[in-house]
């Protein structure tokens, strides 16, 4: 399979989740990890759009993936602000917090780069090794 990369922008509006979300779902349905990349960019675009400046009038954000035989990377772009994102401790009994918490509970691995200009929060996903280590 030969890399390859997209990306797409959307409104900064909470209909657009599930446009990133199908979006996704589009491009990996040949993927055993289908549903944890639905789950994250669900998450992701939420945050974008709920934290960030891409949530304000007029605002977007951008979803990338790029894929190679083994590898995943997942990368939503936000419009930055003053807040950065932080995993929050568990609480028990809240709503809400638990985002970035199931992002890395699911990836292989993520991180956020950027500043208030613009950050981008991503996630990796494996799907080679877990089919190995099933065989
Ligand atoms: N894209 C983002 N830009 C700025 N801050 C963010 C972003 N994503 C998350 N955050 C911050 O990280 C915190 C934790 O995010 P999350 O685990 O998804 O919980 P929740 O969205 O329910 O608050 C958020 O409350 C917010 O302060
Ligand atoms: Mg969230």
């Amino acid at each position: 399979m030969s890399p390859w990369r997209m990306s797409r922008t959307f409104p900064g509006s909470p209909v657009a989740i599930t446009e990133a979300r199908r979006f996704v779902t589009a491009l990996l349905s040949t993927w055993p990890v289908t549903e944890d990349a639905e789950l994250i960019v669900s998450e992701l675009a939420t945050n974008a759009i709920r934290h960030s400046a891409s949530g304000r009038f007029g605002g977007c954000f951008t979803v990338a993936v790029h894929a190679t035989h083994s590898r995943i990377w997942l990368g939503i772009l936000d419009q930055g602000g003053q807040r950065a994102p932080h995993p929050l401790p568990p609480q028990a009994d809240e709503e809400g917090g638990r985002g970035l918490a199931l992002v890395a509970a699911l990836a292989t691995s993520w991180g956020v780069t950027g500043d208030e200009q613009g950050r981008i929060v991503w996630a990796t996903l494996n799907p080679a090794p877990e089919k190995t280590a099933a065989r």
